[in-house]
């Protein structure tokens, strides 16, 4: 390619301070240095990790960066060392490493990796030093990613190969909501059929988690927001019941315990909101209740009374919903293309890059359940 080893000037949307929305911003992207891929973005995804970045945790260390995580592009070239990928291959980023050779690699009980990105981190940066400058400043690669741009560089430990076939504008949400809600449900909760589940917060990761707990089995599904406008859609992803907290003066644990005889099997955490981790917690069965906190906070604590685990229940958590990434990407992107995955249900709006603000307005006015952006 004609751009291979020079600067590419482009554009990305840079958040230079937390608080404020992001700027549209000519950026200058770096050749990959070794074990890296520069990627040519064709459609990414606002996902709530990167309101929570920008207008959540307002974690000042963590700026001037280039949020987005959720993405899919093409490899436009590779850096010294890197085998696996070559130049118009399709791609995938993801958020977590693997470098497929450490305890947790070869381990099947973790997607993580012990040369990644360390969970309890206030910023989510991947150890990659950014590739991305502007107005002569360094700007963080959010995730290890930084999506929201034309171009980004990344680790080849952070990038999944796809089916060349696969449609870009409609695959990038496997990037992170959809394997994180399907994940959660089954391969974290593992969902048994004939169970009784129940999600709570109905964004693309909620609404992922009712088609996962669909999908394994469950025979009872209870959609919980205080959104009731997400109901509709949660319907199409295999939800039997809904319950909107608002509409009830007894706690919800309580109400969904009446509906269910003492509780559900699963429940999942979809919102990142610490008083509704343990309302998820208290709606499952005191005796082998499995709850799955899903919602990413780091703001704050969370307590239960130990009797609420020592009865039998299981507290859980799960991130990128247990999938190792980059081996698990290509299997979702086939389980889409063979018609076994819903994506396009996801998908409310379609904008370009230069939009973004708009994007994340949506989401912020729970208007959307996955915006995508594409670059050209
Ligand atoms: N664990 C992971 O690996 C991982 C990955 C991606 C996203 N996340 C997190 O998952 C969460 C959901 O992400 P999303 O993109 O679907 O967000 P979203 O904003 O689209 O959806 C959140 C939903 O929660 C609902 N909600 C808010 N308060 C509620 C309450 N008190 N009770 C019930 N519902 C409530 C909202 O109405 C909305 O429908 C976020 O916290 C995000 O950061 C975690
Ligand atoms: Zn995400
Ligand atoms: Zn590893």
């Amino acid at each position: 390619m004609a751009t291979a080893g020079k600067v590419i000037k482009c554009k990305a949307a840079v958040a230079w301070e937390p608080g404020k929305p992001v700027a549209i911003e000519e950026v200058e992207v770096a050749p990959p240095q070794e074990n890296e891929v520069r990627i040519k973005i064709i459609a990414t995804a606002v996902c709530h990790t990167d309101l929570y970045h920008l207008f959540e945790s307002m974690h000042k260390d963590g700026f001037p960066t280039v949020l987005g995580h959720e993405a899919a592009g093409i490899v436009e070239s590779v850096g010294p060392g890197v085998t696996e990928f070559t130049p118009g291959d399709k791609v995938i980023p993801v958020f977590l490493h693997q470098c497929g050779k450490c305890r947790f690699c070869l381990s099947p009980k973790t997607n993580q990796c012990q040369k990644a990105w360390d969970v309890v981190r206030p910023i989510t940066m991947a150890p990659l030093e950014s590739r991305i400058t502007c107005k002569g400043k360094k700007i963080l690669q959010f995730a290890g990613t930084s999506t929201f741009s034309e171009y980004t560089v990344v680790n080849h430990m952070s990038l999944a190969k796809i089916d060349p076939a696969a449609p870009l504008d409609k695959v990038c949400l496997i990037g992170c909501g959809i394997c994180t809600g399907y994940g959660a449900a089954v391969n974290t909760a593992k969902v048994e059929p004939g169970s009784t589940c129940a999600v709570f917060g109905l964004g693309a990761v909620g609404l992922a988690a009712v088609m996962g707990c669909s999908a394994a089995g469950a025979k009872r599904i209870i959609a919980v927001d205080i959104n009731p406008d997400k109901f509709e859609k949660a319907k199409v992803f295999g939800a039997t019941d809904f319950v909107n907290p608002k509409d009830h003066s007894e706690p919800v644990s309580k109400v969904l315990a009446e509906m269910t005889d003492g509780g559900v099997d699963y429940s999942l955490e979809c919102v990142g909101n610490v008083e509704v981790m343990r309302s998820a917690l208290e709606s499952c069965v005191g005796a082998w209740g499995v709850s799955v906190i899903v919602g990413w906070t780091t703001l704050k604590d969370t307590s239960i009374q130990p009797v609420q685990l020592i009865s039998g229940r299981t507290w859980k958590g799960s991130l990128f919903g247990g999938f190792k990434g980059k081996v698990d990407i290509p299997g979702m992107v086939k389980a889409y293309m063979d018609k076994k995955l819903k994506l396009d249900e996801f998908i409310t709006h379609n904008l370009k890059l230069d939009q973004v603000n708009d994007a994340i307005e949506l989401m912020k006015t729970g208007k959307c359940i996955r915006t995508v952006l594409t670059t050209s």
